[in-house]
């Protein structure tokens, strides 16, 4: 049996992004639609770090404008940064205003320094727990504005479209893909705000519903994607076999933890000059070589004065679980995926290229992180792209709702297979986007990456909504990285090491360029 609910804005997600565009549309009346509980499984939750905005008098919007860009290797949309550079103190007084608790003392706000930013700039709650304060936060507040229908329990599959016009979108009950659970909005705005991709990745510091859906379902509709290439790895994951790994803040690198291989070598400073607090791509792939090299890696707290537990009290609950105590013990890390810098293209008010489609937070791209994010401008972005998109539908009229067209299309016909099996595929997976398209990458390792897809695809012909989603979104990736040959950020290829001026631009590509790579790659093979 099908549902179908009618609404004038619909928003998918509910980490900061689908909140923050929530709240702000007030007061016309949204539905936000979330696969679990509100909240639950966001990244946005998982954040540690914080908001980065200039607040000091030494620091500035320009400094933080220009410390974002060195960090993006050149690739970002200087517009996008300084909206998010420019927004920063708005965003701070706003969140201050609906009544979120940040970290001050006798000075004022309490400052995380995290790399490759100049200066202390990064505003947090409870030390290490800014996402979750600020996701409960707004859940309260938007609980209290009245004019939200939350939908919960709802895994969103489709975009449905007609001429690049969205009309709405399906999904099913979360956890039960029957052949008859299905569910139907209509809408004529529809926002995705569905995190990024991390877990395709077999290391992981996002929870495991973020693997791409947002993407996988813009492809399908026909959506520009961009950047996509660019995944950025964090270099101190938790690395005692958990998944996903445990992130460790990048502030306590900012409060002078070492990086240290088993001979307690800092080798990160043989990479760069800055060590530690070089931009994460640089420390990421120095420390994915040394272990190549067979060195085993760690983060070295045991010479700091500070308060651990009360300054990190995540991190500091992830290393009593796992009996790792800072003052004495090493601490065994590795790069895991973290975030993605690219995503479905949008402007600068969050417009997708399909008429009525936005996109906000992680799964979008707005240029402002180039090739490279720094540290704690995601959730900043967040912020502000959900209240430009905000504003820009409360300013134009209400649009026509256009009917739910053949939705029977968009059913899938028979029953998919087995969880367990499922399970099976998604682990070879992410082990080969790990393997093949991770910290490094070369031709032979992304052509590799394509075989396993293939295979796992032609093993599984009736997959699970999420295990196909992810390898559309698997192969948008390597088709992505295979394009761009060159080395840039996070976008490391060990077949062209170096930076090419001549590709100094944003790669836009569409799934219809994924399949006609394809096409002609069997051509060949034949
Ligand atoms: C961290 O705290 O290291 C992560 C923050 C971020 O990814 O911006």
């Amino acid at each position: 049996m099908e549902s179908i609910y009618k609404s004038d804005v619909v928003i998918v997600g509910s980490g900061i992004s689908g909140l923050m565009t929530a709240v702000s549309l007030y007061p016309r009346k949204v539905t936000l639609v979330t696969k679990r509980k509100l909240g639950e499984m966001s990244s946005s939750a998982w954040a540690q770090g914080g908001i980065a905005a200039s607040v000091t008098k030494e620091d500035s919007p320009q400094k933080h404008f220009d410390d974002t860009l060195r960090a993006s290797s050149g690739l970002s949309n200087k517009i996008a940064v300084k909206t998010i550079t420019e927004d920063a103190l708005d965003v701070v007084k706003f969140l201050e205003k609906i009544g979120v608790n940040f970290d001050k003392d006798s000075n004022g706000f309490c400052l995380s320094k995290e790399a490759a930013h100049s200066y202390r700039r990064v505003l947090k709650i409870n030390g290490d727990q800014s996402g979750k304060f600020l996701v409960s936060h707004l859940i309260d507040y938007a609980r209290q504005q009245g004019h939200i229908t939350f939908v919960e329990d709802i895994s969103i599959d489709h975009i449905i479209q007609k001429d690049n016009q969205c009309h709405g979108i399906m999904g099913h009950i979360h956890k039960n893909e029957a052949v008859d659970n299905f569910v139907f909005f209509q809408s004529p705005n529809v926002i995705l705000a569905t995190g990024g991709l991390g877990s395709i990745y077999a290391h992981t510091t996002n929870p495991r519903d973020v693997y791409g859906e947002a993407i996988a379902m813009a492809a399908k509709a026909n959506a520009k994607l961009v950047d996509l290439e660019f995944v950025q790895f964090h270099p101190t994951a938790l690395d005692v076999g958990l998944d996903p790994a445990p992130l460790l803040t990048e502030a306590i690198r900012g409060e002078g933890a070492f990086i240290v291989d088993e001979k307690n070598n800092r080798f990160v400073f043989k990479d760069d000059p800055l060590g530690e607090m070089a931009p994460r791509d640089i420390v990421s792939r120095s420390i994915h070589k040394h272990k190549l090299k067979g060195h085993s890696t760690f983060l070295d707290c045991r010479h700091f004065k500070i308060n651990f537990e009360q300054m990190f009290p995540t991190a500091s609950q992830y290393l009593n679980q796992s009996s790792i105590i800072p003052s004495k013990d090493l601490i065994p890390i590795i790069p895991a995926a973290h975030y993605h810098m690219g995503g479905i293209q949008v402007d600068i008010n969050g417009r997708t290229s399909v008429e009525g489609l936005w996109a906000c937070g992680e799964c979008s791209s707005t240029g402002a992180h180039g090739a490279n994010r720094l540290a704690s401008n995601s959730l900043l972005e967040a912020f502000v792209f959900s209240k430009r998109i905000a504003d820009t539908i409360n300013s134009e009229p209400p649009k026509k709702s256009h009917n739910l067209i053949n939705i029977a299309n968009y059913i899938p016909k028979e029953k998919t297979i087995s969880k367990i099996r499922a399970k099976k595929y998604i682990w070879q997976l992410r082990s080969a986007m790990n393997k093949f398209v991770g910290v490094d990458r070369n031709k032979s390792s992304l052509d590799q990456a394509f075989v396993e897809f293939l295979r796992i695809e032609r093993e599984t012909s009736r997959m699970s909504a999420k295990l196909k989603d992810m390898l559309l979104v698997s192969k948008l990736i390597t088709f992505a990285a295979l394009q761009r040959k060159e080395s840039r950020g996070t976008h490391f290829r060990s077949d062209y090491p170096f930076q090419n001026k001549e590709l100094l631009n944003r790669k836009v590509l569409n799934q219809k360029d994924l399949f006609d790579y394809l096409n002609n790659k069997f051509k060949e093979a034949m």
